[in-house]
């Protein structure tokens, strides 16, 4: 403020410097330049008595200071232009001071004396008060005191000011606009509305504007609605209640009016009112609030309409009239020229009759429907009561003995054709069959798209606008619960507005609004959501969702929500915030590429999991108030990948963690913060409570989990360590089976590896292991009885083995080939490593290749005493065939034969 102050100061002294004069500023009054001039705008200070004002300036502005009497002509200088005193304690104008000082500063243009305590009265206006003020052009006394005192001469007071292009007074039934406001030939505006008291304004008679009737607008609205709270707003006092016939048309050159509040006018002054119209040159007509809050829903005659269409209205403003019920086809009589219609907080019950034959506004861009029906909801603020309820039943009854009788038979006619006859439905359809869509009904396939004929679509919403409306609103008119197939009549919509509706379901299509660029669906409660929705709103570059429940809509689990945005290609901004949203399918925005704002504040999320590489235009995130703890890696991964560019990104109000888990996130946000914005109010709740901000704690957290981190280095260390320990043993114990399955893998590799078991397929009969201890026993005996004998084919490695192969792969090879394994169990046997090594592998085989079918055949050569004798060749004892070679010599014939058959 003082830096203010002082930067005035510098200014003023700068421009007094080259007017080289002083501005008075001691109250601390601020100069600045304007476009007239220098202004001295001392509003709002206290002041109780007048700064000097110094030559140059051009506009004062005392208002709402303590000031109870005028400036003093010492005080202001002759260049004035602008004086505004509005706001203060004026009583009289009639003193010394106010006569001398209206004499001397006859440069005035403008003079603003409203809001003070000057009575309108004659006694206090002396007749040559502005005699001096030719030049004035706009005089303001609206807002002070209305007696009961006859002004019948206020004319005499006001033509002097010949140059007077905007007068304002608080309007009185006691005052009069007298035949010297006929010498006023530059008096175009006129405004009608100020204190309000028992003498306010009753009735304008149909002389009342007889000598003004070069006026352009002309503003007769009530107070009562400006200022609830400064007003006694529970009395309707300040109504006007009667306008006669005749009084407006007087007004040929009328462009605006406005009387709007006069809670008491009705219809019935409405429609005065609209007779008078033709006569005039009405481009502007606000006519909200004629009737009270609690009063009787009316019905909107096609009487009261009438006139219009002889008039080049263009902007019609008739909101809160309590309108439940309109004549039908009362919308026929609004003139070709309408270009924006307002009709909220009406009562309408939706009637298609009544917005048939709007098809003839071809002018028509904006249309208002907000707030209807909203009497149906208790209210306990801001209810007028109106004094005379029978005045208005007398006025409707009145005004309904026109009804019916009137109806033009054009206007049925039209209706009929274009919202009764059934016909309409099938014009749509036949056009659609010249487009050449398939009207077959067996190929109608749902959901519905917009190309389906919609003559077979239930649930049609044909939505009859004009043929230029740009811009419907329809927020807070109780509109629900489903928005359906719905169709527009005319292409040209470019906003949508239905937000604050109840709109719990959103399925569409929504057709033929293909240049609809801004929709607003917020505040609907909206929990479920069509994929399709959307889909041919091509055209949006502006889609607002919030405050719905799409949180909870299932099409966010479902696969088709990559559907959902996907047609939005122009998509600028879009705002889902207060939706419930949990989490984000990472293909929901996918397709919008022309993004530059995406506003998902006061969700739930909690981390960020979308990749925004594809929005190149991003230039702001909201993620303000959801449930972000900190980033995870992949989030600031999606994040950074956007920062390259002119971007910004809220995390605010978000319940920033600050421990060594979201280090590496306070380091990133740190290293990131002009990036952020509001980066200043993100805070932590910390261990420690005094530190929030977020360099704080970075600097807090680097102390204390450089050690975590160690410790972690640590623990990663000694799981890594358990682990290669815990491998270890595994291929320890595991170590012929992988041995096995490395020699058979090398085979496969090198020669391919034949795993079934086909008889066919065996080179030999068996292999024999042995050690070579009992080669001799091995070349003697077995190869004459088995091979010789027996004509078996027998592997034996000193003859069969492969030279120059490892050895390993011999033995695996032997075994593979072979059907039968025997072993030769001597001391030596055991004692030997490749015989071992055989036993393994053989055993392997034989439990992995051979499908459980026996293939071992132990033959136990010595005596060898049990303890003595390895685990697995004792558990090949106990599964397998296990011969003793006998001692005696006898006996051996029944060996060899043994061996032979079980080999056979
Ligand atoms: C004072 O009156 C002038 C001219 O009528 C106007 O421009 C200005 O806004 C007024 N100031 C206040 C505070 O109303
Ligand atoms: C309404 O009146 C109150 C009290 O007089 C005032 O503070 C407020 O600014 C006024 N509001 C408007 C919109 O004029
Ligand atoms: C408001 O107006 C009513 C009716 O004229 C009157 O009885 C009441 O005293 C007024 N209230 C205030 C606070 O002026
Ligand atoms: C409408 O005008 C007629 C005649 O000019 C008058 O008698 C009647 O009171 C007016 N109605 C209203 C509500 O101003
Ligand atoms: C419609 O608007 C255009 C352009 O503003 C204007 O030239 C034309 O006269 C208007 N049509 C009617 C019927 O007033
Ligand atoms: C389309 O529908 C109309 C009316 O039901 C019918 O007369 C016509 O034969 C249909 N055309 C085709 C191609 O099915
Ligand atoms: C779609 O809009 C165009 C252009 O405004 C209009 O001519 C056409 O009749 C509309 N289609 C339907 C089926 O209403
Ligand atoms: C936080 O509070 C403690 C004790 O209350 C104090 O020693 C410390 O300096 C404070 N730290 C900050 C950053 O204010």
């Amino acid at each position: 403020m003082l830096l203010i102050w002082m930067i005035n100061i510098f200014y003023f002294n700068f421009i007094a410097g080259q007017n080289s004069q002083q501005c008075t500023t001691e109250k601390r009054c601020q100069c600045k330049k304007v476009e007239s001039g220098l202004l001295a705008d001392c509003s709002g200070l206290n002041l109780n008595s007048y700064p000097t004002f110094f030559d140059g300036i051009v506009t004062i502005d005392v208002s709402y200071n303590k000031l109870n009497d005028f400036p003093s002509t010492l005080d202001v200088p002759t260049t004035l232009k602008h004086l505004n005193i509005s706001g203060n304690l004026l009583e009289r104008i009639d003193t010394v001071k106010s006569r001398k000082l209206f004499s001397y500063i006859n440069n005035l243009e403008s003079l603003n004396l409203s809001s003070n305590f000057i009575p309108l009265d004659p006694q206090v206006y002396p007749k040559d008060i502005f005699m001096k003020l030719s030049k004035l052009k706009s005089l303001d006394l609206t807002r002070n005191i209305l007696t009961q005192c006859e002004f019948r001469n206020l004319d005499n007071v006001i033509n002097p000011l010949v140059s007077l292009e905007f007068f304002a007074i608080d309007g009185s039934q006691k005052i009069s606009f007298g035949f010297g406001f006929q010498t006023l030939k530059f008096l175009k505006h006129l405004r009608l509305y100020g204190s309000c008291n028992e003498n306010r304004l009753l009735t304008i008679k149909e002389d009342y504007f007889d000598n003004l009737s070069n006026l352009k607008t002309l503003d007769i609205s009530s107070e009562i609605e400006r200022n609830f709270t400064s007003m006694n707003w529970t009395t309707s006092l300040c109504s006007l209640f009667y306008i006669y016939r005749g009084a407006i048309s007087k007004l040929s050159h009328l462009i605006y009016l406005d009387i709007s509040y006069n809670r008491e006018l009705g219809l019935c002054g409405f429609s005065n009112i609209t007779q008078d119209l033709p006569f005039t040159q009405i481009r502007i007509l606000r006519a909200n609030y004629l009737h009270c809050n609690a009063g009787p829903s009316v019905t909107l005659l096609c009487e009261d309409i009438k006139p219009f269409i002889n008039t080049s209205l263009e902007e019609l403003y008739f909101d809160g009239n309590n309108i439940d019920f309109a004549q039908t086809g009362v919308l026929y009589y609004l003139p070709a020229s309408l270009k924006r219609l307002t009709l909220k907080s009406n009562r309408w019950i939706q009637n298609r009759y009544t917005y048939c034959n709007t098809f003839g506004l071809t002018n028509l861009t904006f249309l208002d429907i907000s707030d209807m029906n909203q009497h149906q909801i208790s209210s306990d603020e801001q209810y007028v009561s109106c004094q005379d309820f029978f005045r208005i039943i007398n006025c409707e009854k009145l005004r309904s003995s026109s009804f019916g009788t009137s109806l033009n038979p054009r206007v049925w006619e039209a209706c009929i054709e274009q919202c009764l006859n059934p016909r309409t439905v099938e014009n749509f359809y036949q056009q659609k069959k010249q487009d050449g869509v398939n009207n077959d009904t067996t190929n109608i396939s749902y959901p519905l798209t917009c190309s389906t004929p919609i003559s077979f679509a239930t649930n049609v919403n044909m939505i009859f606008v004009p043929r230029n409306v740009e811009h419907i609103v329809m927020n807070n008119s109780r509109l629900g619960h489903t928005l359906t197939y719905t169709y527009f009549a005319s292409s040209n919509l470019k906003s949508l507005i239905l937000s604050h509706n109840q709109f719990y379901s959103l399925i569409g299509p929504i057709c033929n609004a293909t240049k609809l660029k801004y929709l607003d669906l917020s505040n609907n409660r909206c929990s479920h959501l069509s994929a399709y929705i959307f889909r041919e709103l091509i055209a949006v570059e502006k889609l607002i969702l919030d405050n719905n429940l799409i949180g909870s809509a299932q099409i966010l689990k479902d696969k088709n929500i990559r559907d959902l945005f996907s047609m939005q290609l122009k998509l600028k901004e879009l705002s889902l915030a207060s939706n419930g949203i949990k989490f984000l399918p990472t293909e929901i925005f996918r397709n919008l590429k022309k993004i530059r704002h995406l506003n998902l504040s006061k969700n739930q999320l909690t981390d960020w999991n979308i990749n925004i590489e594809h929005m190149r235009h991003l230039t702001y995130l909201d993620l303000s108030e959801n449930q972000i703890l900190f980033l995870s890696d992949t989030g600031m991964a999606f994040i950074d990948s956007s920062f390259s560019k002119k971007f910004a990104i809220d995390l605010s109000l978000n319940p920033i963690q600050c421990n060594c888990d979201s280090y590496s996130f306070i380091m990133w946000l740190i290293k990131r913060q002009e990036k952020f914005k509001k980066f200043k109010h993100y805070n932590c709740p910390l261990i420690k409570p005094n530190i929030t901000d977020i360099p704080t704690a970075n600097i807090y957290l680097k102390k204390k989990c450089s050690s975590y981190v160690s410790l972690i280095v640590l623990a990663i260390n000694l799981i890594i360590c358990f682990l290669a320990v815990l491998v270890i043993v595994i291929v320890y114990r595991r170590r012929w089976k992988l041995r096995y399955w490395y020699y058979i893998a090398k085979r496969q590799y090198f020669r391919g590896y034949n795993g079934v078991a086909d008889e066919n397929r065996y080179r030999f009969d068996a292999f024999i292991s042995y050690a070579d201890e009992d080669r001799l026993f091995v070349t003697k005996s077995v190869k004459t009885k088995l091979e010789e004998e027996a004509s078996l084919r027998l592997c034996i490695h000193h003859r069969d083995f492969i030279p120059g192969c490892d050895i390993a792969d011999n033995i695996i090879n032997a075994i593979h080939q072979s059907r039968k394994v025997i072993f030769i169990i001597t001391e030596a046997f055991l004692k030997s490593e490749w015989c071992m090594y055989e036993v393994h592998m053989a055993h392997t085989e034989n439990v992995m290749s051979r499908q459980g079918i026996n293939m071992l055949i132990l033959v136990f050569k010595e005596e060898i005493p049990q303890k003595r004798i390895p685990q697995k060749i004792m558990q090949i004892v106990q599964e397998e065939v296990y011969i003793d070679f006998p001692d005696d010599i006898e006996d051996e014939e029944i060996f060899w034969n043994h061996l032979t058959d079980s080999l056979l």
